[in-house]
């Protein structure tokens, strides 16, 4: 089958980690007999560069006619440290959830067993994690209005809305992913505090009652962002609003051991996002040094939830533990003996083509 892919590589090592995950894509196709069509969009401060504008509409037309997209990462110090810039490129990465409805982001947080003693954790605390992260993506305070300053400047404001329809439909995906593993969900809010964390408290639970099997449990933010960290392997899917869904997520991240492995997925209503969850590490930049692997099991992550392409989504997640496992591996895994992005990414590819 032919599957057209937006590519949106992005700025810093975005484009080296996006090339190593098209290969091993190419080589998975080889392998299953599917054509993987590529084409590149500018976006991020690339973007910026060359049209004025983080999210051209040139890019978000490739998007929406792409059966998927595939993001490497935006960012460049020369924003970072310009607070007063008036175009950055964040608003792209907004813009785009925003305007390919883009729900929900799924991040899952399993520990490879060769990299467990990575994790700033204890081993036998971080072993056996296994969580999916729902974080709610086009909601909440990032997106609520009014948003702004006062008159004379002293007063700033933001407003976190949700209406009972975006809960409904990112806790509804949660439990969805949840009848496929234990059937557990943990929504995270503040509903001691919050008019939106009670709606989604009262939400949630309708929805629970749709799905029989699935036990619900609601926990604070502020003592989930511990227990993650205490107990980790309690959890099982996790749903939670935009910006708890932020922090959490990066907190989570960590667990596992590095964040170069770590993939994502940002559902859409009709064309979904599929992205590693580093940055754009623009000190790695054209190094040939960075972790590719996260992008690899995006695109893992692209083949099994938008193309329906499990056995290829897992031979591709298998070529990559087993390249972690052969120590195979860029710096930030192996500083002493490191594998460039090239070598580890064509080792997964080989791998894969290898099997045939
Ligand atoms: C993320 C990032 C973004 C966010 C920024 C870059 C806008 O931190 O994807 O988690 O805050 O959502
Ligand atoms: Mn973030």
């Amino acid at each position: 089958m032919d599957f057209k892919i937006a590519l949106l590589a992005g700025d810093g090592i975005g484009p080296e980690v996006t090339e190593e995950a098209c290969k091993v894509l190419l080589a998975t196709g080889e392998r299953f007999g599917h054509r993987f069509l590529f084409t590149s969009g500018l976006v991020g401060a690339a973007a910026i560069d060359s049209t004025g504008s983080p999210l051209p509409d040139e890019t978000l037309e490739l998007c929406r006619k792409a059966d998927a997209v595939l993001f490497g990462a935006i960012g460049h110090p020369k924003y970072d440290n310009d607070p007063a810039a008036r175009v950055r490129p964040e608003q792209g990465l907004l813009a785009m959830r925003r305007e390919l409805g883009l729900y929900a982001n799924v991040r899952p947080v399993k520990t490879f067993p060769a990299l467990i003693d990575m994790s700033p954790l204890k081993r036998e605390i971080a072993l056996n994690t296994d969580i999916i992260m729902v974080r709610e993506l086009t909601g909440g305070i990032y997106f609520g209005r009014p948003q702004g300053r006062s008159e004379d400047g002293n007063t700033a404001y933001d407003t976190c809305v949700y209406s009972r329809y975006e809960i409904e439909r990112v806790v509804r995906l949660a439990c969805d992913y949840a009848m496929q593993r234990s059937k557990k969900v943990t929504v995270i809010d503040k509903a001691n505090i919050l008019a939106t964390s009670r709606l989604w408290r009262e939400t949630a639970r309708d929805i629970a009652r749709e799905y029989r099997d699935i036990t619900m449990d609601f926990m604070f933010v502020d003592n989930a962002a511990m227990q993650l960290i205490r107990y980790p392997s309690s959890f099982d899917v996790i749903v939670t609003e935009n910006m708890f869904g932020d922090i959490l997520s990066d907190e989570a991240s960590v667990i596992a051991g590095s964040m170069g492995m770590m993939p994502s997925a940002s559902i859409g209503t009709s064309t979904s996002v599929f992205e590693p969850i580093h940055g754009s590490y623009p000190q790695a930049a054209g190094k040939n040094i960075a972790n590719p692997a996260g992008t690899i099991l995006s695109a893992a992550m692209m083949l099994d939830l938008a193309f329906n392409l499990k056995q290829e989504a897992e031979a591709i997640t298998e070529a990559v533990g087993r390249s972690v496992e052969a120590g195979f591996v860029t710096v930030d895994l192996d500083p002493v003996h490191p594998k460039s992005t090239l070598e580890a990414g064509y080792w997964i590819s080989d791998y894969i083509r290898r099997s045939i």
